[in-house]
């Protein structure tokens, strides 16, 4: 994940023992007694990452609280993404003043089922999938370039976007993709400057497809 973010980027990535540390009492409470064993692991190496990340911007690891949206709730001054999936956990940080938005997520490099697929890509997504280079399975680097999109869009609009509310575009040999955001939603944003294109970086290696992107600050 690293490598597919600017050096502005704080980035940290779960080792071994960040699954089972201690939460601190904000994030406790966001996360219930009740959840799930998984949930509760995925939860809790997502807030050591983000607190790891927030040490490496010189900042105090303050606890990073979800919204009532689940949404990630970071220190003022902060903006930052956190992702997980089996065996992967990553979060980013960096301080608003370089960065406006950052988004990045994690999945298992695999096939999708047609009926995510028809959920997640445009008809005209779903042809250009068919003549990227075989080996890959770019329905599922397509499905997490747009989580990474919607993980940028939120925390500036603060409003839904949907799969097919982002028309995207791989570069496979550079490892870029370019997101146009449906020009209704942009326009419908309550936001000042609501972004209409989202760019960012991709690496599909070690079984898993690793998407991340960035707005920097005006
Ligand atoms: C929110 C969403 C993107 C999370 O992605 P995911 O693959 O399910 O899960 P990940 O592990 O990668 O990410 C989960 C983390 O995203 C963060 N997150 C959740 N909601 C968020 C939001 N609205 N904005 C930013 N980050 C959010 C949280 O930190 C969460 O982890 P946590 O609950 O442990 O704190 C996804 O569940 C979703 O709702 N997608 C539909 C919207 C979308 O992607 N549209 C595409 C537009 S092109």
């Amino acid at each position: 994940m690293r490598d597919l973010l600017p050096s502005t980027v704080a980035v940290a990535v779960a080792g071994p023992g960040d699954w089972a540390a201690e939460l601190l009492p904000a994030e406790q409470a966001c996360l219930g007694e009740r959840a799930a064993r998984t949930r509760r692991r995925d939860f809790i190496a997502g807030r050591v990452c983000a607190r790891r990340a927030l040490t490496d911007l010189g900042l105090s690891p303050t606890a990073v609280p979800a919204a009532a949206d689940r949404a990630p709730v970071w220190p003022v001054g902060v903006v930052g993404s956190i992702t997980h999936t089996a065996g992967y956990c990553a979060a980013a940080a960096a301080h608003s003043t370089d960065i406006r938005s950052v988004g990045l997520d994690a999945e298992q490099h695999r096939e999708v089922n047609p009926g995510v697929r028809r959920l997640v890509l445009l008809p005209e997504e779903e042809a250009d999938c068919a003549r990227l280079p075989s080996g890959t399975h770019w329905p599922v680097v397509l499905f997490s370039a747009k989580e990474t999109v919607y993980k940028v869009w939120y925390p500036i609009v603060r409003s839904w976007l949907d799969f097919h509310d982002a028309r995207l575009e791989l570069d496979p040999d550079g490892g870029t993709f370019t997101a146009r955001i449906a020009p209704a939603r942009v326009d419908a944003a309550t936001a000042e400057d609501a972004p209409a294109w989202i760019t960012g970086r991709f690496v599909v290696a070690d079984g898993l497809v690793r998407t991340a992107a960035v707005l920097a600050q005006r």
